[in-house]
Formats: structure tokens, sequence, C-alpha cells
């Protein structure tokens, strides 16, 4: 079943009759760059193939009745505050308002395949798709690039989660077979081609299910870190650090040096991926990817022993390269490898979650997907 049938059928159930439309926003990778997006920085990620899907039908006065297969319903006003899963729904509906769209009474289902708690952006997919269907029956002219921030703005201020922009980027305006390299600052965006299948390469997704434990604390922790130590080095954002090592003697204490150096050497690591997959040297990615990951590991300390173990036992199996993706503390590595590897290295990995007694790893290899687009 396509998502657009399934979404429609849940519609339909709940409310009796067919949506007059369905909209479909991806989760995403970050293939490198991360914890760069708040710092003004380079990211590149790509929307994965799980999509969520929002099913949705005008009524007359202002109040959206929300149906999730996952989560139940909600109803709610423009007045009224909404908070848990609905807070995503009704957050957008709020920046909507602030950017100068009403959007209009809804019936809304949605459906959606993205993995939860994976660090695989099922949140911004879910924004997204229900920022895509909001314009949509508004008839709005909102052009696709400003709905990055709307989104962001629905999760920064109603949400609550001061996350950066790229996931929103990722959901909304990635390509089918590229990865988007974006810059935060000036959310300049160029669309890298990332047919790595045409070299006999696959991006293989490890879900080590890690549980997200302090992942909200320790996220706004490490932004107020590096907004800090911007402030003590004179610039407006860390991406503007010239010169490391000179930053790095300004700064007093160890822990902000360490976190300005990820920041740092992961802006000039994503530069230096886009080069050499403009060179088309796939493969040269792997040990960018696997540097990124120890700078996690060990300069952000966002790593968790399930995502560590992952990236070695992913590397000892052969992967040209391996790396957290997202936000941290748990969630997903990606892993470059030759497409003809997959299940070994899946069974490897799964060996040494075993071995660890850590939870079953989850695998599935990642084709680069399009952005939030109406389905029907
Ligand atoms: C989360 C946030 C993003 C980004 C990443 C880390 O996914 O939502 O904005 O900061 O973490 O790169």
């Amino acid at each position: 079943m396509t998502a657009v049938d399934r979404v429609s059928g849940v519609f339909e159930s709940q409310y009796g009759e067919a949506p007059a439309l369905v909209w479909t926003a991806p989760g995403r990778v970050n293939l490198i760059g991360e914890h760069t997006d708040y710092n003004d920085g380079f990211v590149l990620p790509f929307a994965l193939p799980h999509r969520t899907a929002v099913a949705a039908s005008p009524v007359d006065s202002r109040e959206w009745t929300v149906f999730s297969e996952g989560m139940g319903s909600i109803a709610f006003t423009a007045s009224e505050r909404v908070g848990d899963w609905g807070a995503y729904v009704a957050g957008v509906v709020w920046a909507l308002g602030e950017a100068g769209v009403e959007a209009p009474g809804a019936r809304l289902a949605i459906t959606s395949d993205v993995p939860e708690g994976a660090g695989l952006s099922s949140s911004a997919a879910l924004e997204c798709a229900v920022l895509g269907a909001l314009v949509d029956l508004a008839g709005a002219d909102l052009p696709i690039s400003r709905w990055p921030r709307i989104a962001q703005r629905a999760e920064n201020e109603y949400v609550g989660a001061p996350t950066g922009i790229m996931d929103q980027s990722a959901s909304t305006l990635c390509r089918e077979g590229h990865a988007l390299f974006l810059d935060c600052r000036s959310l300049d965006m160029k669309h890298i081609p990332f047919d790595i299948g045409a070299d006999g390469l696959a991006i293989l997704v490890i879900d080590s299910r890690a549980p997200h434990q302090h992942a909200g604390g320790e996220y706004a922790d490490r932004r107020r870190t590096c907004e800090q130590a911007a402030k003590t080095l004179g610039v407006a954002a860390l991406r503007d650090v010239d010169d490391l090592a000179a930053a790095l003697a300004k700064l007093d204490d160890e822990v902000s040096r360490k976190r300005v150096r990820h920041v740092v050497t992961e802006n000039q690591r994503v530069l230096d991926t886009v080069a050499v997959l403009r060179e088309g040297d796939v493969r040269a990615v792997g040990p960018l990817m696997t540097a990124s990951h120890a700078s996690m590991r060990d300069d952000y300390e966002i790593t968790v022993p399930e995502i560590d173990t992952a990236v070695e036992a992913a590397l000892a199996a052969g992967a040209y390269g391996a790396r957290m993706t997202g936000g941290g503390f748990g969630g997903c590595v990606l892993a470059l490898i030759d497409a003809d590897s997959g299940d070994r290295v899946a069974a490897a990995v799964a060996d040494a979650f075993a071995e660890h007694k850590f939870r079953e790893p989850v695998t599935f290899v990642a084709h680069p997907s399009g952005g939030a687009a109406r389905a029907g």
C-alpha cells in the first residue's frame, strides 16, 4: 500500500469522507556536519525514503481535529496551547500565523514510517508534512524556501526544543539522488549528486535503539557553550573562527576548547566532503565520516557506548567510514559500505551488540529521496 492510500484510508475511517489532499515529508540522515547548524555552519543531509503523510480537508471554523495513527486524537483552536505530540501540529499553525498565513481550520490524519526517537527527524517530517498540507489548503503563496524557518520556529518557540535549521531544511528541500549542501547562515544551498549506487557503494543506517537519555538538556547545554565561546572569541558564531589554534589559546576552559574544536573541524569536514564528492571520489568520504565520529565522541562528547560499538564493528567489517548521525545520545550510525556487503556489516554489528548485551540494532540501506511534496 502506498503512503497516500494508507493515510487516505485512515482519514476516511476517522471522518467518513475522502481527504481533500495529502502531503508527505521525509525523515533525514545527515551525511556529515553535526551540531554545526546552530553555529551558522555547514551541513550535508539527505532525505530518507521514510515519510510522514498528512491527509487534510478544510472545515468552516478555525478548529483543528487531528488523528494520528500512532498517537491518537487531539482537537484544538488557535487560542489553545497544545502539549505533547500535538504541539508539532499546533506549533505549525502558530508559526504560519507569525509568518502572515492564516491556516484554515482542518481535519487531519497522520501516518508515518519514520522511526521515532531514532534521531531520523520524525518531528521535522511531521512539521513539514503538516505545513505543506495547511499551506496548500490555505492556497497561500508561500515559497518553499521559507518553509524550513517556519517549521523550525514551531519547534523552537512552540514545542520548545532549541534545534537548528538542518532537519526542517532537509525535510522540505532535499532532492532525490542528492545530498543537500546547506550554508546555515545564508541558507544558500546546493544539491550535490549522491548516486553512490553507481559506484557500487551504499549507506547503511544502523539504528542503535539506544534510549535517548538527557538528549534535550545536553543539546541545549552544547548550544549554550558554543554561544558563550563565540562571545568570548568576539565572533558572531563559531563558523567565523578562522584560526583554530589562536581561538583555542584564548579559551580558558577545556570543555569550551573541545566543543569549539569539534565545530570548527566539523565545518571543514563538510567542505572537504563536498569537494571529494564533486571530484567523484565517494570512497574518500569514508575517512572524513570516521574523523567526524571521533570528534563527536572525544570533543563534543555526544556519543553513547551502543553508538561507538556500531561504528567500530562496521569499520572492522570493512566499512569505508562510519559515524553517528543526528543530535546524539543514541540514535543512528551511518556506514559507507560496498553495496554488496550490507548483510555482512549488519551481521557484524548485531554480533557486537549481542556480545555487549545491547538491544538488537535495526539496519537498512538509505537511498537519498525527495523533500516534502503533495502526494494526492
Ligand atoms: C538535531 C537538531 C539539528 C542539528 C542536529 C545535530 O537533529 O534538530 O538542528 O543540530 O541535531 O547536528
